[in-house]
C-alpha cells in the first residue's frame, strides 16, 4: 500500500482524523490486513495501570501479513538483498517465496525442538539472513523471540535469558565483523553457565571455525532443517498476544525487556514505514541498523516486508575493507532510500570526503536517521556529501517503547530544519510538560517530551515487570507518557529533540540541554564530536563540563578550547559556556552508538573507580583514559565565565 499522506492538506487531513476519531483512524489502517477473525473494539485504555489494548478480540499472524499475503503476485520479487562483510564473498538475493520456505521450514525446526506458542527464543546472532528467518518463525508459531545484540558480552547475554527464561538459544558459531572474527558460539557457552533453564541451542555455521558442540543441548542449524519440510501452517495469534521482547537500558543497570503485541505493533511499524520513508514497490532500501535494536525490528525487519519492499542487509560494517563500503553496496545495489544513525555520520564525516569521491550515490533520493540528536554540522555534511544536496532527511524521533517512528519530517510536508524532528505522526499527541508535570501550550516552549494518547506502536509492558512499566513511564507525571527526552516546540510549532532530561542541566536556573551546547563545539572544524555533562558546582548549582575528541591532537590546546568555549558562548550563550573542557581521544560509548554521559558525570565528580555496569561500553578501557585526563586537570583554569 502506498503512503497516505503526500502532502501538507493530507496530513493534516490524517492528523486531525487520528486525534478526532482515532478508533476509526486506527481500523481504516487495521484493514488493510490479513485477519484470521475480524477485531472488535479498536481501543481499551488507561495510563494508571497503564493498560492499553488495541483491536480487541481480533486474531492474526503478522508473518502471513509479511510473506504469505506477498506471494501471488511479488512472489519472485527479492526481499532481502544480503551483503556480507568481506565484498569479496557472494551477495545473496532472497525473493518473498525463498524467504516464505525459509521461515516454514525453520518454524518446523523450533516445532521439532518442543518450542510452543508464548515460549521465548533468545537470538544471539550477527547479521545474516538466519536472524530474521528465525524471528518470523518465532512469529509463524507464536513464540515471543527476544533478540540480543551480538555485540554484547556474556554477561549481559545471560542476563537478558534469565529475565525471559528463554529455554532455546540460537546463536551461530562465529560472526564476521570488519576484519576480526567473533567467537559468538564461546560467548553464548560463557552465557549458559548461568544458565541452567536453556536446554537447546541451535548453532548456524557462518564462520566454520572450531566449536565445541555438547551433546544433548546443541544441534547444528543446517542439520536440523534437514529434518523437515517447508511448509508450515501459521499459529493463530490473539491481537494482543506478544510478538518480541527487546531490551533497553534503563537508569538502573538493569536492562528492561520492552514487549510488544502482534497485532497494533504491525499496524504501527507498517503506518510509520510507508509514511515516513516513501518507498515505492521498484524502489531500494537500506536501513544500516543491527536487528539487535528496535531500528532493525521494526524498519529492517516487519515494515518493509509489511509493505512488500527489498531491503538490503548488510552484515559488516561501515569502514571494512574501506571507509567508501556503504557507498559501493549503494551503488551496487541501487538504494534508493538510506536511514543511519548520527553516530556512523559523524564516523564517516571524520574519515573525510575521499572515500566518496569514487561513487555517484545517483540513486539516492531519501535519507534518514535515528537514535540521537543530529548535530547540524553532520546534517549538513549527510546532506551535501551523501544526499547531494536533492535528498529529503527525516530525523526520526522514537524509542524502543515507542515501536515506531513518533515525531519526523515528512516529504513535501514539511521543510527541512538541521537537527529537528520536526512533526508528531498521526495518532501522536505529544505534550511538552514542564517539571511538575504541566503541559505547556503554544509554540516557543520547551520542556519534558510526553504523550498523553496510546497509539499502535505503544509497549505493553516490561516483561516480568509491569511496576517497572508504570513507574518508568507513567508516574512521573499523572495522565502522561513520559519518554525522558527533553524538546522543544519553537515558534513554528516544529519539534526539536535536545536530549535526555537527565542530560539536561541546570545551571545558575537555566535549562541548557546537552545537545545543544554538543551542536555549538561540534560546529568547531577541528572536532569530531563531543559530550557535555552536568557536575554539581557550588554557586550555580551545576557546571557544564565538556568532553570534545579532535580529528587531531591540538597542536595548541589552550588556544583551541577557547575558540571551542567562545563558539559555544556565541551559538548557545554566556551562561552555556563549558566551565571544564578536556580533549579526548574516544567517548565512552554503547555498541548503539550512544554516549554514556553517567560515566562522564562520575568522572567529573572524582570518581576514578566504581562506574556501575559498563558491560554494554564498545571500549570499556576509554574510561581508564578519561579519568587520566581529568585528574591530572586539577589546576584546570576557569576559562570563559
Ligand atoms: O533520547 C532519544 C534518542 O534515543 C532514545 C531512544 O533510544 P532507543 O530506545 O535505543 O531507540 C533508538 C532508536 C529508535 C530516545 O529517547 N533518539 C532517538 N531518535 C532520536 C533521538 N534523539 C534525538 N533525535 C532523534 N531523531
Amino acid at each position: 500500500m502506498k503512503s497516505e499522506i503526500n502532502s501538507l492538506e493530507e496530513y493534516k487531513r490524517e492528523y486531525e482524523k487520528s486525534i478526532t476519531a482515532p478508533e476509526e483512524f486506527w481500523a481504516e489502517k487495521a484493514n488493510n490486513f490479513v485477519w484470521r477473525k475480524k477485531f472488535g473494539k479498536v481501543l481499551e485504555w488507561n495510563f494508571d495501570e497503564p493498560l492499553n489494548r488495541w483491536f480487541i478480540g481480533g486474531k492474526l499472524n503478522i508473518t502471513e501479513n509479511c510473506l504469505d499475503r506477498h506471494l501471488e503476485k511479488k512472489g519472485d520479487k527479492t526481499a532481502f538483498i544480503w551483503e556480507p562483510n568481506n565484498p569479496t564473498e557472494k551477495t545473496i538475493n532472497i525473493s518473498y517465496n525463498e524467504l516464505h520456505k525459509r521461515v516454514c521450514r525453520f518454524a518446523n525446526v523450533l516445532l521439532n525442538n518442543g518450542v510452543k506458542k508464548g515460549d521465548r527464543v533468545c537470538m544471539y546472532l550477527p547479521m545474516i539472513p538466519e536472524l530474521p528467518v528465525a524471528m518470523l518463525a518465532c512469529a509463524r508459531i507464536g513464540a515471543i523471540h527476544s533478540v540480543v545484540y551480538a555485540g554484547f558480552s556474556s554477561g549481559s547475554l545471560s542476563t537478558r535469558i534469565l529475565d525471559t527464561k528463554a529455554e532455546i538459544v540460537i546463536t551461530s558459531d562465529g560472526a564476521y565483523r570488519g576484519s576480526k572474527t567473533i567467537p559468538m558460539k564461546a560467548i553464548a557457552d560463557e552465557a549458559l553457565l548461568s544458565c541452567p533453564n536453556v536446554k537447546k541451542v541451535i548453532v548456524v555455521k557462518r564462520t566454520a571455525e572450531n566449536i565445541k558442540l555438547n551433546a544433548g543441548k546443541d544441534v547444528w542449524w543446517h542439520e536440523e532443517e534437514n529434518k523437515v519440510n517447508d511448509t508450515c501452517q501459521a499459529a493463530e495469534m490473539d491481537a494482543e498476544n506478544i510478538l518480541f521482547v527487546l531490551y533497553t537500558s534503563g537508569s538502573t543497570g538493569k536492562p528492561k525487556g520492552i514487549a510488544h503485541s502482534c497485532a497494533s505493533y504491525m499496524v504501527y511499524a507498517d503506518y510509520t514505514f510507508r509514511n515516513v520513508f516513501h518507498c515505492s514497490q521498484n524502489d531500494v532500501y537500506w536501513c544500516t541498523a543491527d536487528i539487535g535494536w528496535i531500528t532493525g525490528h521494526s524498519y529492517l525487519v516487519y515494515g518493509p516486508l509489511l509493505s512488500g519492499i527489498t531491503s538490503v542487509m548488510f552484515e559488516g560494517i561501515p569502514t571494512f575493507p574501506d571507509a567508501g563500503r556503504w557507498w559501493e553496496i549503494v551503488d551496487k545495489n541501487k538504494v534508493n532510500i538510506f536511514y543511519t544513525s548520527p553516530t556512523a555520520i559523524r564516523t564517516l564525516e571524520a574519515l573525510g570526503s575521499d572515500p566518496i569521491k569514487k561513487y555517484s550515490l545517483s540513486s539516492l533520493k531519501l535519507l534518514g536517521t535515528v537514535g540521537e540528536p543530529i548535530n547540524s554540522s553532520a546534517w549538513e555534511w549527510y546532506h551535501k556529501n551523501i544526499g547531494k544536496e536533492k535528498c529529503f532527511i527525516v530525523d526520526t524521533w522514537w524509542q524502543t517503547e515507542t515501536g515506531g517512528i513518533v515525531i519526523s519530517p515528512l516529504l513535501n510536508v514539511s521543510e527541512q530544519k538541521p537537527g529537528y524532528a520536526m512533526l508528531p505522526l498521526p495518532g501522536i499527541q505529544l505534550v511538552i510538560a514542564n517539571a511538575k508535570g504541566e503541559e505547556q501550550k503554544g509554540n516557543d516552549v520547551e520542556g519534558i517530551l510526553c504523550i498523553k494518547f496510546p497509539w499502535p506502536g505503544m509497549l505493553r509492558t516490561v516483561y516480568g515487570d509491569h511496576e517497572r512499566c508504570k513507574k518508568t513511564y507513567f508516574s512521573d507525571f499523572k495522565g502522561l507518557y513520559f519518554s525522558g527526552d527533553g524538546c522543544k516546540r519553537d515558534k513554528d510549532g516544529d519539534y526539536r529533540i535536545t536530549g535526555r532530561v537527565d542530560d539536561v542541566i541546570k545551571v545558575s536556573g537555566h535549562l541548557l540541554g546537552t545537545a545543544e551546547i554538543e551542536n555549538a563545539i561540534n560546529q568547531h572544524l577541528a572536532v569530531v564530536e563531543s559530550a557535555v555533562v552536568g557536575y554539581p558546582h557550588e554557586i550555580k548549582g551545576s557546571a557544564i563540563g565538556a568532553f570534545v575528541a579532535t580529528f587531531k591532537v591540538p597542536e595548541n590546546s589552550e588556544k583551541l578550547k577557547q575558540e571551542i568555549i567562545e563558539q559555544v558562548g556565541k551559538a548557545v550563550g554566556p551562561i552555556a559556556k563549558p566551565e571544564k573542557l578536556f580533549f579526548v581521544h574516544e567517548l565512552p560509548k554503547t555498541r548503539s552508538g550512544k554516549i554514556v554521559r553517567r560515566i562522564l558525570k562520575k568522572i567529573l565528580e572524582g570518581e576514578t573507580e566504581n562506574f556501575g555496569d559498563i558491560s554494554t561500553l564498545i571500549d570499556p578501557f576509554v574510561i581508564k583514559e578519561l579519568v587520566k585526563v581529568v585528574s591530572s586537570e586539577k589546576k584546570f583554569a576557569k576559562i570563559g565565565l
